[in-house]
């Protein structure tokens, strides 16, 4: 099985050891499911690969975009995890579940106005600042306010991540951060070290995300420390903090590789260590951001047959009781998903169909070409695997079709963290 809380009991599929059957009678579909001590067992590799990599002088935040509901932010709180936000949404969300927002980060290549008074007014630890624009916006504000604000910097490295285009942003012509090579980092540094309301602790970058070469960090890291020495040679400025982003990949599907976190960041850590010293400045405090990688396995989503449909000569469709508004990383990148049925059949003939979902286009589609028993029939149960990442944190209200509920499984039993929406929320917004 390509998740290792994924399993078949006597032919039915359980998921973090609970039956998935039992558990959709309870909830009812389409449902997520996400297993919070898979999360929790994730953020613990991190904080430990850091700590080791980097001697304790290292911090992990959690991308929270990858999942954001209360009860992601009240993990991330007892785990001794940062956080990334990107909005006032999302601040208000971690707000409302108790997490301290003086170890949030706040991204973001367009806050408002209202944004950046929000969340100065919230606490919120860092700003990653984007552009220039911003900077004065932020630097207004905290004069207002007579405080110094904390940044970093988001810088582009210039680096091809190697993965699809939409989640591609370390090159120069990204639509995030201010580019090295075209000298537009350095300005915006100069920038910031002028300003009385701007802190400026350090940089940032984010290259991608569903990375797999694993030299795609160390190439970022190298560009990085070289620019934090440049800029120390030419204004006597030396950066205390350089994040490196998030973006390591997960394994959706076989034939993708699963990575090694711990491995990977032990990795960077020699390298940065080995550049420093190289370079003969300090180690900066080093910041990993993963979202995916921390909640995409420990995602699944279940939902009910409702029509097998057999176009004789030509194709079969399977339609479920969900679709590209539960699930719309199909319809957008093509990505690839595995799907099992939730009561196995040993032995049985299969049929090849595209499960797709309830909404009025062609290209709600939640994956093609899957192979699933013949018999499968309306009422049967069908699970997705790996959902937890950009799934619910996606979802939309397309055709009106209310969102999910989203239930945690904790040490054997399961607890509602988002409930079911009603078509009365969605109306309720209507004048
Ligand atoms: N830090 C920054 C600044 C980011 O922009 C992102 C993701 C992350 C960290 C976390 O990256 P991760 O570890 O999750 O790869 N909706 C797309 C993914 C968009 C990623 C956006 N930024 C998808 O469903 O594949």
């Amino acid at each position: 099985m390509i998740c290792s809380n994924v399993t078949y009991k006597d032919n039915n599929l359980y998921f973090a050891g609970q039956d998935v059957e039992n558990l959709a009678a309870e909830y009812g579909t389409p449902l997520y499911l996400m297993d919070e001590d898979r999360i929790r067992e994730r953020c613990r590799t991190y904080l430990d690969a850091v700590k080791k990599a980097f001697n304790g002088k290292a911090r992990v935040c959690y991308a929270s975009k990858a999942a954001s509901f209360k009860q992601m932010y009240r993990i991330m709180k007892e785990e001794g995890m940062g956080i990334d936000v990107v909005s006032s949404g999302e601040i208000l969300t971690a707000k409302s579940a108790g997490y301290p927002l003086e170890n949030a980060f706040f991204h973001s290549n367009n806050k408002t106005d209202e944004d950046i008074s929000f969340a100065i007014e919230n606490g919120i630890g860092y700003f990653v600042v984007d552009n220039e624009e911003e900077l004065f916006s932020i630097d207004r504000e905290a004069v207002k306010r007579g405080i110094t604000q904390k940044i970093l910097l988001r810088l582009t490295p210039g680096i091809d991540p190697h993965t699809y285009a939409a989640v591609s942003t370390g090159q120069v012509d990204s639509k995030f951060g201010s580019a090295i090579e075209t000298g537009q980092a350095e300005e915006i540094t100069k920038t910031a070290l002028s300003l009385s309301g701007i802190s400026l602790t350090g940089y940032h970058c984010h290259v991608g995300s569903q990375v797999f070469d694993s030299d795609v960090f160390l190439r970022a890291a190298d560009v990085m420390l070289d620019f934090i020495k440049e800029m120390n040679d030419k204004y006597g400025y030396l950066a205390k903090v350089l994040d490196l982003g998030g973006g390591y990949g997960v394994r959706y599907i076989e034939s993708q590789p699963e990575i090694d976190i711990a491995s990977n960041i032990e990795e960077v850590g020699r390298f940065i260590i080995k550049k420093v010293k190289e370079l003969d400045i300090p180690v900066p405090e080093i910041c990993f951001e993963p979202g995916r990688s921390i909640v995409a396995d420990a995602g699944m989503t279940v939902y009910t047959v409702g029509t097998v449909k057999r176009i004789t000569g030509y194709k079969n469709y399977v339609s479920v009781d969900g679709g590209m508004t539960d699930n719309v990383r199909f319809a957008m990148y093509g990505a690839p998903y595995t799907i099992l049925p939730v009561k196995k059949m040993n032995n049985c003939k299969t049929m090849t169909a595209d499960v797709v979902g309830r909404c009025c286009e062609s290209g709600d589609i939640i994956q093609k070409d899957v192979c699933l028993p013949d018999s499968l029939k309306s009422g049967d149960l069908i699970s997705t695997l790996t959902t937890g990442a950009y799934n619910y944190s996606m979802a939309s209200n397309y055709n009106r079709i209310p969102r999910p509920p989203v239930v945690m499984l904790k040490d054997g039993s399961s607890f509602i963290a988002v409930r079911r929406e009603t078509t009365e929320d969605i109306i309720s917004l209507d004048i």
